[in-house]
């Protein structure tokens, strides 16, 4: 029997496809780097950060034997992206996809934001999503390049929003509204769009920011998971490369929720009935009805 985290896609599956991963040098942008490198496809990792993302491309060709290239670029500057995209172009010859992964996130009571800590992240989810959409959008459109595609990770607050992350909730359900437009107005130069929505799946940059400290035993993000168990890695990994692949060439304007339930488990009226045990079924059962006799 196969298991949840092993490699899902067939050798080859990504050949031909060269694709920019904002954030791509740490966390589950690399995660996704390394499959699509597996899958034979040729990828830019972008970030702040040139060191780390040298370390990365390194570690990655090194693994996998495929070519990724490291360039810097602070995606809240247009003019950042367009000069990591020149580049891009110089380096591959052409690039047919985007993974908007880069993001920023604090825990807060909103009222205690400064004017600049909200925009800094809506700067960097927002404004940084819309600017490598655009430069990329614009580039394709030009060039005829297609099939070409956009892939936004979203967080499923991005339609519940959420409290204390007010400013994420408020940039991702932007990135999920821009998913769904331009599905419908650039799929006739060829460009699908798609989202996926992740529930909780471990990585450094987010854990250690949102449940610093003691929170992390405290909340636990396992125990309010319907499945119980966190994301695995290659699981994201895995819908990812089949989003950018061609196999899903028809899966256009969509978003897909890999939560294991979560939100679904917090949205039901009645959901927290589950904490009865099941001796006490018989006897509420018998309550009920004899209120109605
Ligand atoms: C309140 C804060 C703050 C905090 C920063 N600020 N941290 N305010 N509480 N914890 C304020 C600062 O005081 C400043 O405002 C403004 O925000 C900008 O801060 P800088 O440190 O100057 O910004 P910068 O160096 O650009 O760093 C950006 C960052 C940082 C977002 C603050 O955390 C970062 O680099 N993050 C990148 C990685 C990341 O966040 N990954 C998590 C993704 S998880 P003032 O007014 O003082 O100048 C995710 C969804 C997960 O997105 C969903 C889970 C289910
Ligand atoms: P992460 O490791 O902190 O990844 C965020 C990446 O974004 C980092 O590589 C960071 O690199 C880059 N970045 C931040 N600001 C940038 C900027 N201005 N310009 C360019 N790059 C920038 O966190 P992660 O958990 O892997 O998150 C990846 C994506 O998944 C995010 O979109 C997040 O919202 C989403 N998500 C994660 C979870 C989860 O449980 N992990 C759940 C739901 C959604 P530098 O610091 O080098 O710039």
């Amino acid at each position: 029997m196969i298991n949840y985290n092993e490699p899902m896609l067939k050798d080859g599956a990504l050949e031909g496809k060269n694709i920019i991963v904002t954030g791509g040098g740490s966390g589950l942008g690399k995660t996704m780097t390394r499959y699509f490198l597996q899958l034979g496809a040729k990828v830019v990792i972008t970030s702040r950060n040139l060191e780390k993302l040298q370390k990365t491309a390194q570690e990655l060709s090194g693994e996998t034997g495929g070519e990724v290239l490291a360039l810097r670029c602070d995606v809240r500057h247009y003019d950042e992206v367009e000069q990591m995209l020149h580049e891009a172009i110089k380096k591959l010859g052409k690039i047919n996809g985007l993974v908007n992964n880069a993001a920023g996130n604090f825990i807060s009571p909103t009222e205690r934001l400064s004017a600049h800590a909200f925009d800094t992240i809506i700067d960097i989810v927002l404004k940084g999503s819309k600017n490598a959409t655009l430069a990329l959008g614009k580039y394709w459109i030009k060039e005829q390049i297609k099939p070409s595609t956009i892939l936004n990770i979203v967080t499923t607050y991005a339609w519940t929003g959420s409290a204390y992350v007010v400013p994420s909730a408020t940039a991702k359900a932007g990135v999920l509204a821009m998913t769904r437009s331009l599905a419908v107005e650039w799929a006739k130069y060829g460009i699908r769009s798609n989202a996926i929505a992740p529930g909780p799946f471990p990585t450094k940059g987010a854990w250690d920011r949102l449940l610093p400290g003691e929170l992390k035993e405290k909340f636990d993000p396992a125990k309010k998971i319907p499945l119980k168990r966190v994301g695995e890695h290659q699981e994201l990994a895995n819908l990812a490369a089949y989003l950018m692949s061609e196999y899903a060439a028809y899966i256009n304007g969509e978003v897909i929720t890999i939560d294991g339930g979560e939100w679904l488990y917090g949205a039901g009226e009645f959901n927290q009935l589950e904490k009865i045990p099941a001796e006490m079924w018989d006897m509420l059962e018998q309550m009920i009805k004899n209120r109605k006799k």
